[in-house]
């Protein structure tokens, strides 16, 4: 059976692929993880290389991802690996190069649903009354009680004593912790959504989701707006929060006490400052994470891709500059002053332990913690898939599985990772390996490989003509001359001068850190895997190829 012979499947509705291409995108990356990264990298100066990378990366890569799973899906194949090797005329690299770029979506998958079991605990925590005086009075974590009014520390001792970050194993250690519990609730989730098929399970819970994230996100912002200036202490109202995140410069107490400026030139002439910027957009609008790509494969064939991805790359800027960005914050700048912004840079600190300690000192902060990290769940669950499909459509691609033998082998080698994520908790080590060398580094090595493959291999006069097959508003002409002369250079030259800066302390970091070790071993075994496997299958498909 050759991958075209396979039950073509196909999205219900044009409006339903839009939904769940946003859906995917919107995700934690959108709520969590941008508004961390801005902290992270200095406010407003982060945004400079923000913007520019969404213009010159996000736009052309996200349209032209969408060209290629289009015409992918018409040849039969549904992955970045049939995919790339389909468009290349059947070459040998080009194919090994889309099998590879299935680690991505893989290795992200793995402790995203990790993550994502955060959310949900946290959601029920605060709807059982967990640092608050309301709620059902029940708690799923021991060292809470239902009504507990917790201090600044407490809410990130509960923090890392929740996700296991206080040793190796610290999960399972007297009995299996109710995070590990979730973490296999979310995962079934998951597999089986994934397993009722594009549109009968992705779609249709995407298009039932995606309101409700639009509506608790709304209601909370709601909330943060009115608040005025809350504890009436100077420099901490909403304009204050709006500046941190915009102004390029700050003022900042070095550890000598002197207050200094900061400046934009100093960030921007930090390659980890773009880098990490670029990295975000990969992130965020799923470019180079196979979704986009594999999702695109199941549009009909005279649909209108050029409406869609914009449709939908620009409903996620929406989601993650203007809710996110106001979410998370401007509140916290307004509880907790400017300074203690600055120490809760790291994307999950801000999320799980700045913000439980906003609501906890908001009125009825319990009912906007309850729809804050509800909002964060459903995101999550609707890019868990979306990152998660792609590893099913690779293994369909290549080994033509059936959809039930598929979800069981990608539920297989999916919870390995996770469950090696979920042991390695000490300081989030692992999970941190993963984050960096697979959603930072990892996406720019495959926007570079995708980018090339499109205009030297593909050619740009094809990738048009994918753009206007169905186009009702075509897409300008200077879009795929953008990605020949702005988007490939400047990926290029980030990455060139964030290896020449940069890479040799990353590389020291892993040295120093065992954990950090045993995650690159776990993703070379798993890249090894998938080089063997897209050698293999494609030697079996040219055999076949020149039998006929
Ligand atoms: N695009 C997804 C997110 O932002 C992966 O979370």
């Amino acid at each position: 059976m050759s991958p075209s012979n396979r039950q073509k499947e196909h999205w219900g509705s044009r409006i339903g692929v839009v939904i769940a291409v946003a859906g995917g995108a919107v995700g934690l990356g959108n709520f969590l993880r941008f508004p961390g990264q801005v902290v992270n990298y200095g406010g407003g100066a982060f945004m400079i290389p923000y913007l520019l990378s969404f213009l010159f990366i996000a736009i052309p890569l996200a349209s032209s991802e969408w060209a290629l799973g289009r015409c992918g899906g018409r040849l039969g194949y549904h992955s970045p690996f049939g995919i790339y090797y389909a468009v290349s005329n059947k070459s040998r690299f080009w194919g090994i190069c889309g099998g590879l770029t299935g680690l991505t979506p893989l290795v992200i998958s793995m402790y995203y649903i990790f993550v994502e079991a955060w959310c949900l605990l946290y959601a029920l925590q605060y709807l059982g009354g967990l640092m608050q005086i309301y709620g059902l009075g029940f708690s799923l974590l021991n060292e809470v009680k239902p009504g507990l009014q917790l201090s600044s520390e407490e809410y990130g001792a509960l923090f890392e004593s929740f996700t296991g970050m206080t040793g190796d194993g610290s999960l399972f250690k007297n009995a299996v912790s109710p995070l590990a519990i979730v973490t296999l609730v979310c995962a079934a989730a998951n597999f089986y959504l994934i397993y009722r098929g594009v549109s009968k399970g992705i779609e249709r819970f995407s298009k039932i989701v995606a309101p409700l994230v639009l509506l608790c996100s709304l209601i909370v912002i709601a909330r943060i707006l009115t608040l005025g200036n809350p504890t009436g202490t100077p420099g901490q109202s909403l304009i204050d929060g709006l500046g941190f995140m915009w102004n390029p410069t700050r003022e900042v107490v070095t550890e000598s006490g002197d207050v200094v400026r900061t400046s934009v030139l100093d960030s921007l002439s930090n390659p980890e400052v773009w880098l990490a910027a670029t990295a975000q957009l990969f992130f965020t609008v799923s470019i180079c994470l196979g979704a986009t790509c594999s999702y695109a494969s199941y549009v009909k064939p005279n649909e209108d891709i050029a409406l869609s991805s914009v449709t939908a790359t620009a409903a996620n800027e929406f989601c993650e500059v203007v809710l996110g960005g106001l979410m998370a914050i401007p509140p916290a700048v307004m509880f907790l002053g400017i300074q203690s912004a600055d120490k809760f840079g790291s994307t999950f600190s801000l999320g799980f332990v700045a913000l439980p300690n906003v609501f906890g000192q908001m009125p009825a902060g319990q009912f906007f913690g309850f729809l804050f990290f509800t909002l964060l769940f459903c995101a999550a669950i609707t890019s868990s898939m979306s990152i998660i499909q792609p590893t099913l459509a690779l293994f369909q691609d290549s080994l033509r599985l059936s959809r039930t033998v598929g979800v069981l082998l990608v539920c297989l080698v999916v919870l390995s990772g996770t469950a090696f994520v979920c042991w390695f908790t000490k300081d989030l080590a692992a999970l941190d390996a993963f984050d960096f060398w697979l959603a930072n580094f990892a996406p720019f090595l495959g926007g570079i490989l995708q980018t090339i493959l499109i205009v030297y291999v593909w050619k740009l006069s094809n990738l048009q003509k994918e753009w206007d097959g169905g186009a009702i508003v075509k897409l300008p002409r200077f879009v795929g001359p953008i990605l020949k002369y702005v988007s490939l250079p400047y990926l290029v030259l980030i990455f060139a001068f964030w290896c020449y800066k940069n890479l040799k302390g990353r590389i020291a970091d892993v040295a120093n850190n065992d954990v950090a070790q045993h995650s690159l071993v776990f993703i070379a075994v798993l890249a090894f895997g998938l080089l063997a496997l897209s050698w293999f299958v494609i030697e079996r498909w040219r055999k076949e190829e020149r039998q006929k």
